[in-house]
């Protein structure tokens, strides 16, 4: 039999796109010895504290006394198949209510395979056919522009501002999909801190990117999986929260505040869907098709998270209090050390100052590729990610990304030792 060629298989085998997420999750393994700048994972010292077995009785304890399962039942529970909406749909939509405001029925929740698989499912749901186009804020995750790239769904850019989406990029591209006989169905935003960019939105941009919604009838795609390391005090209304006209599919992860292994995250989807006379919640729509992809979420997974949440008291933001604080500091000290060390190196180098999430950006004057991240590893012992793998066209080529949640601050202050000397190196005489 002649071997399988990938342009025999789906077209989405052949983006590169496809592999960037499995990048960040094997390159350190690559280099063990290597300062890794590259992955946006918690800091492996926060696992020690988690004792999976207390989150688990914790859990059934739950199950038990306010459920009122009984104890064999509620063991039995973590053992077999579950719902595919979920089992801690309660508890997430608590938590959203009590520290968010935001006006959450547990059946409007659905909780899923981490946060990327609430993203296929969304666009799967929305996107009905070929005219129906995700907007994205370029450049942005990679996941969700790989999970559009898998489905089918066509993906147009919009810029990035300060204040996280530029609207009036935002209505060109609606404009001009109608010219095109398509139209925008769905935009993705992280309005709590972009990943890549770390843009924030502002209370103002929130509202009028609802509007724009409301107008230019679309749905947004809010992901907030950084909002937690927002400065104390300085919280900004989700959009959801704000979302009187049901315009939002909410997107959460508990891979930031809780841990990724557990692989659990949700979305709020309220939006009624009218059918056979009645109508039911895009929720109930969404579990359907998961019950297709996933089946279910763990529910040790579930289990452990929900567990975690009941410790601290159904609280997302007291969950991730001591985690946003160390985040915080990095974040701050990662920008610091930059500032000291890279000032002098090229008059091209520059890098931006975020107020939260994981990252920083640093634009280079040569192409930031593969190329020249294994010459980083190899000879330098430093890690970064290509900014190229969250633009949609060639606005990244000349960028990297530094990721400061997986490092202490002393593990910082080598890697941007290491870094200097490469860019210094490196920039000034290239290898190639
Ligand atoms: C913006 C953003 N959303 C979602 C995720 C993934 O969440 P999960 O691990 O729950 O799939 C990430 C992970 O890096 C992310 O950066």
């Amino acid at each position: 039999m002649p071997p399988l060629t990938v342009d025999q298989l789906h077209a989405s085998l052949g983006d590169p796109l496809l592999g960037s997420i499995g990048f960040l999750n094997e390159v350190m393994g690559r280099y063990p010895d290597a300062v890794s700048f590259a992955p946006g994972a918690p800091h492996p010292s926060l696992f020690s504290e988690i004792d999976i077995g207390s989150c688990i009785r914790r859990f059934i304890a739950h199950l038990v006394h306010e459920r009122g399962l009984a104890v064999s039942q509620a063991r039995r529970t973590l053992f077999e198949y579950g719902p595919s909406r979920g089992l801690i749909n309660d508890l997430v939509a608590d938590t959203l209510r009590r520290d968010h405001g935001m006006d959450v029925h547990s059946d409007s929740v659905v909780i899923t395979a981490g946060a990327q698989e609430g993203m296929l499912l969304c666009l799967r749901a929305l996107c009905a056919g070929p005219r129906d186009v995700l907007a994205i804020v370029d450049p942005c995750f990679a996941g969700v522009t790989g999970a559009a790239r898998l489905l089918g769904v066509p993906v147009v850019g919009v810029d990035e501002s300060p204040e996280g989406v530029d609207l009036d990029s935002l209505r060109k591209e609606c404009r001009a999909a109608r010219l095109r006989g398509q139209r925008i169905r769905a935009c993705y935003v992280a309005p709590g801190f972009s990943n890549p960019g770390g843009s924030r939105m502002p209370l103002e941009s929130r509202r009028s990117l609802l509007d724009v919604a409301e107008r230019e009838d679309f749905y947004v795609l809010e992901d907030n999986a950084y909002g937690f390391t927002a400065p104390m005090g300085a919280d900004i209304p989700q959009l959801k929260a704000l979302d009187t006209g049901r315009r939002v599919l909410h997107i959460g992860t508990f891979a930031k505040v809780c841990f990724p292994g557990a692989r659990v995250g949700y979305v709020v989807a309220d939006q009624p869907v009218q059918e056979d006379g009645g109508h039911q919640l895009l929720a109930r729509h969404l579990a359907a098709l998961k019950s297709m992809v996933t089946v279910n979420t763990s529910p040790l997974g579930q289990a452990v998270i929900g567990g975690m949440l009941l410790e601290h008291g159904g609280s997302l933001i007291e969950l991730s209090r001591t985690k946003a604080a160390l985040y915080r500091r990095n974040l701050v000290h990662l920008a610091d050390a930059l500032d000291q060390n890279l000032r002098d190196t090229h008059p091209r180098i520059r890098w931006n100052h975020p107020e939260g999430g994981f990252f920083v950006r640093v634009r280079i004057p040569v192409r930031a590729d593969m190329e020249l991240l294994a010459v980083s590893a190899e000879k330098y012992g430093v890690l970064w990610t290509p900014m190229s793998q969250f633009y949609l066209g060639s606005a990244g080529d000349y960028e990297l990304r530094l990721s400061c949640s997986y490092l202490t601050p002393e593990e910082i202050d080598e890697g941007v030792r290491r870094l200097t000397g490469f860019l210094r190196k490196e920039t000034l005489h290239p290898h190639r």
